[in-house]
Formats: structure tokens, C-alpha cells, sequence
């Protein structure tokens, strides 16, 4: 479904991403864990558009997406929950549902669509007119899950969802992330720090270093890998 091969990107003269090969097939999740700074949030900016890839190709559903502008990549299914989540604080729950949609879809679908989301996260059904700003983090993630989701994508692409987030709510998201994938059919890319639930949850894994893959597998194979346990599961790191 996605075919990333070669890319890389660039922020002025300091390179990102040095060539990453990655593939995410139809109705997986798939988790890509790394440290700060490894380059996880640039490959996803450079997916959904944000962000050009300065050599390389992306591929999604057999079109080339690399040189599309990021509200076309969001019309052929690709929705992006940014990492620090980045909903409007002064806008109400309800209109920052409304941003989500996409230029396909806007006023259509909200009832419907914004139904799925209530279900979804029902603490947001409670909470329609309230500011954005004044959710919690971990409501604000779910906020920003179903901003997401508003605009029926085929693949989510989220960044780190359980950064800052009460243990408690992390749960819940990751079960909401499930649910995403198993009961709506949506492929999902996961950025997360938290290597142990994200692998935990996925299908299959990359753990990026310095802007290069440098280990792939099955979540399960990963979680029992010595470097990644070394690296990312044990003491230190997370
Ligand atoms: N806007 C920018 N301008 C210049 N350099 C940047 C910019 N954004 C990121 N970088 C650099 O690119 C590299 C990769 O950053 P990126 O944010 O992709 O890492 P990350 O893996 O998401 O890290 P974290 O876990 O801290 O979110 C880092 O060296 C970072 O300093
Ligand atoms: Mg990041």
C-alpha cells in the first residue's frame, strides 16, 4: 500500500533521512521506533507532503505521492496525526472536528462521520463545546486521532500518540488505535518512543538510527531482539 524506497530529506544543508526503504501493506500496522532526533516525525512530514523527500520515491495505492502537496495526499487517504498534537486550543471540540474533514468530504459527512469519532471516544461526545485548549493531553490525542479520522482515511500515519500522556489514557489510545485498525480497516504507521507497547501492538517494525532502517521485523521478533531490548526496552531510553 505504501512503498517509501531511497528517500531522503533534507532541512537546509543537515541531512534527515540518508535513504529509508519502508513498506506498509493494506490492513497492517506497522511501528517505527527510534531516539530523539532519529528522524521519525521528518519521514512522516515527508510522507503526508509537509516535508519534500529530496531523493527518493513514496508510493501509495500505486501512485507516486513525492511531489504532491500535502492536501492531495490527504484526498488519496493519508491522514496525519502530528506529533505534539497540534489541535486549535480555541476552536470547540466539535469544530476542530469539523477542520478534519477533507476537501472531499467537508459538510457531507459530519453528522455521520462525527458519530464514528463520538463512538470512538465517547468522553468527546461529552465535551462538543468545550475549547480544545482546555481537554486534557490524553483527551487532546483523542481529539486529534478523530480530527484525523474525519477525513476516512485508508492509512493514519500517527506520531508518537503517548508522549506526555497518563499511563492510564496511553492504554486507551493504543486500544482506540487498535480498534482503528481491526473494526474501521485503516492501515496504521506508528512513530512512538514507547517501543515496547508500539511494538507490542504492530504487526511489524523498523527501528531507525540516524536517519537509516537498521532493523525490521515482526513486532514480536523485535521486542525480543537483544539491540533493540539494549537500546529501546531497557532502563535509559524507554
Ligand atoms: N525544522 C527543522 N530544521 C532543522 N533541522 C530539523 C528540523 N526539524 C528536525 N530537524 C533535525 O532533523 C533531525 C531529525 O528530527 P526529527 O524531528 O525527525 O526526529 P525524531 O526522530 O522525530 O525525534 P523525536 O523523538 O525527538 O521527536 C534532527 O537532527 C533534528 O534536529
Ligand atoms: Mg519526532
Amino acid at each position: 500500500m505504501l512503498n517509501i524506497s531511497k528517500v531522503e530529506t533534507f532541512y537546509g544543508n543537515i541531512q534527515a533521512l540518508r535513504g529509508v526503504d519502508i513498506k506498509v501493506n493494506n490492513g497492517e500496522i506497522v511501528a517505527l521506533i527510534g531516539s530523539n532526533g532519529a528522524g521519525k516525525s521528518t519521514l512522516l512530514m515527508t510522507i503526508s507532503g509537509v516535508n519534500k523527500a529530496a531523493k527518493g520515491t513514496i508510493n501509495f495505492d500505486n501512485k507516486n505521492i513525492e511531489n504532491l502537496p500535502p492536501h492531495e495526499i490527504v484526498n488519496l487517504g493519508i491522514s496525519q496525526v502530528p506529533e505534539g498534537r497540534r489541535i486549535f486550543s480555541r476552536l470547540t471540540v466539535e469544530d476542530n472536528l469539523r477542520l478534519g474533514a477533507s476537501s472531499n468530504n467537508k459538510g457531507k459527512n459530519f453528522d455521520e462521520d462525527s458519530k464514528e469519532v463520538y463512538d470512538l471516544f465517547p468522553v468527546l461526545r461529552d465535551r462538543l463545546t468545550q475549547r480544545g485548549g482546555t481537554l486534557s493531553g490524553g483527551e487532546q490525542q483523542m481529539l486529534a486521532i478523530g480530527r484525523a479520522m474525519m477525513a476516512r482515511p485508508k492509512m493514519l500515519l500517527l506520531d508518537e500518540p503517548s508522549l506526555g500522556i497518563a499511563p492510564k489514557l496511553v492504554n486507551q489510545i493504543f486500544i482506540s488505535i487498535k480498534n482503528i485498525n481491526k473494526e474501521k480497516g485503516v492501515t496504521v504507521f506508528l512513530v512512538e518512543q514507547n517501543a515496547k507497547k508500539a511494538l507490542e501492538l504492530a504487526d511489524r517494525g523498523y527501528v531507525l538510527v540516524n536517519g537509516n532502517i537498521n532493523l525490521e521485523g515482526s513486532g514480536k521478533d523485535l521486542l525480543n531482539n537483544p539491540d533493540v531490548q539494549s537500546a529501546y526496552l531497557e532502563g535509559g531510553k524507554k
